[in-house]
């Protein structure tokens, strides 16, 4: 059985003061939360007082970006060690924002996420069509192809063990969410994808999260199909109470 994976992605949002006094009240409320584990994704700035401020809590800490070099001349990034060394277990990578906006391309990821693995962290590999891809007809081979490049060299091992975020271009920060069978057909596909490519019993075990304007409404519908393991969310993780009403909904 996948255990549910819920994770908050603030992207450039909260100061300081404010990502701490989100995470600390999640971080008492997660005493609770026994159905998934959940994790926060401040940003990279933040990472450090976050960590400190549910250090021993059932949240988990992620990072939102890294660079795949492991230290150097690389002006403004920061490293998979970094992150280690703040606490981090887990690292969104491949973002539709960073595909997108700042152009990183599969090669890229697959960089990082082989950077990732090697220092211990658990990438949360994102993959989703544009619109015009989706109404081309193309979602599954853009899927399928973001898959093949992001992952490319990674064994069947490491596979089992990380999270992939299935986030439809156009559902992100739209308030357009995919519909749960939408969602569940491209979910479907990714873990035969995973199947051929590597086997049945890794595709059982790799937890793919969706993504794409979640919130405490729509979750308990999107998170009951059978291959939506979680949630990856932006907006909605922004207010402890609107990201603990997603996590109510497993
Ligand atoms: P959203 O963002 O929940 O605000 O749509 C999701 C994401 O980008 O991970």
């Amino acid at each position: 059985m996948r255990r549910p994976f819920i994770a908050g992605n603030w992207k450039m949002n909260t100061t300081r003061a404010e990502g701490v006094a989100l995470a600390t009240e999640l971080a008492k409320a997660a005493e609770s939360i026994t159905k998934c584990d959940i994790a926060v994704c401040p940003p990279a700035v933040y990472v450090d007082a976050v960590g400190a401020a549910i250090r021993g809590s059932k949240v988990g800490l992620g990072a939102q970006n890294m660079y795949h070099e492991p230290s150097g001349a690389f002006t403004g990034e920061i490293s998979a060690a970094m992150l280690v060394d703040l606490g981090c277990r887990y690292v969104i990578l491949g973002h539709s924002e960073r595909r997108h906006v700042f152009h990183e391309t599969d090669a890229d990821i697959n960089k990082k996420v082989h950077a990732a693995l090697k220092a211990g962290l658990t990438p949360i590999v994102c993959v989703g069509e544009l619109l015009a891809e989706r109404e081309a007809g193309t979602t599954r081979h853009v899927v399928e192809t973001q898959c093949n490049g992001s992952l490319a060299g990674v064994t069947a091992e490491q596979l089992a063990g990380l999270v992939i975020a299935y986030e439809p271009v156009w559902a992100i920060g739209t308030g357009k969410v995919a519909t749960p069978a939408q969602a569940e057909d491209v979910h479907r596909d990714l873990r035969a994808w995973i199947a051929s490519r590597f086997d049945a019993a890794t595709a059982e075990k790799v937890r793919i999260q969706y993504g794409g304007s979640v919130k405490a409404s729509n979750a308990p519908e999107l998170l009951s199909q059978p291959n939506i393991d979680g949630a990856l969310v932006g907006g909605a993780s922004l207010k402890a109470a609107d990201f603990l009403g997603i996590v109510a909904g497993v």
